[in-house]
């Protein structure tokens, strides 16, 4: 992966050692499973498209009794390209908001198809139909669904509580595509007392 195209700022004092776990991963392209907390989808939004670029529409469900999932459809106007990119916003939940600014980096939309984490790789193949390939094809409706994410494809360290993750599609001539919200939690599992 190309070093710069991934940036990482901060102004929050409570995940250094995160942000520069995760950049380290994305620069070596490792993978390592975690185990160690559950994330639990709460849910996706909508937040924006425009018209003359995309389509889009976002529905929230129940899964089954206990777990909720999403179904968004989109439909590009262009084609999308490698270039394009996504602008990843992290906002943590502290003293009853969302607070901005402690996680923000860029994502190529080709680096983000590489990006082994968040689970995006099974979002984007076995629950988008049809299978999201690059390059996205205009007018067609891409739709996933039924993603409930696998705790154990999210990178390690991540601090525990409710996260929004604010993505924003941009072409590369910084045309604003569209953004969509995710928000969800990360709970630690209790540890057992090692005697
Ligand atoms: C979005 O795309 C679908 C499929 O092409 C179409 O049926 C729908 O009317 C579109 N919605 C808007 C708001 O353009
Ligand atoms: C709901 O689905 C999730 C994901 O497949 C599963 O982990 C969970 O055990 C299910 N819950 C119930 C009550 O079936
Ligand atoms: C991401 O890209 C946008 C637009 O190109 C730029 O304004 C912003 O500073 C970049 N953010 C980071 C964290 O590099």
């Amino acid at each position: 992966m190309d070093y710069h195209t991934f940036y990482v700022t901060f102004s929050g004092r409570v995940i250094p050692k995160m942000l520069l776990l995760l950049a380290l991963f994305v620069h070596v392209n490792a993978f390592v499973r975690q185990n160690r907390y559950d994330v639990i989808h709460e849910r996706m939004e909508a937040e924006y498209y425009d018209p003359t670029l995309s389509n889009l529409s976002c529905i929230n469900y129940k899964y089954n009794r206990t777990t909720r999932a999403f179904i968004l459809a989109v439909t590009f106007k262009n084609d999308l390209t490698e270039r394009d990119t996504f602008l990843i916003m992290g906002y943590k939940w502290l003293s009853n908001r969302y607070r901005l600014d402690i996680l923000q980096f860029n994502l190529t939309v080709k680096n983000a198809f590489r990006f082994r984490y968040f689970d995006l790789d099974r979002l984007m193949h076995s629950c988008t139909t049809p299978p999201a390939e690059l390059p996205l094809i205009k007018g067609v409706t891409y739709t996933i669904r039924d993603w409930v994410p696998d705790s154990t494809k999210f990178p390690p360290g991540i601090p525990e509580g409710r996260w929004k993750i604010a993505a924003r599609l941009v072409t590369a001539s910084g045309k604003h595509i569209l953004s969509i919200n995710w928000y969800g939690a990360v709970k630690y599992k209790l540890r057992m007392e090692s005697k």
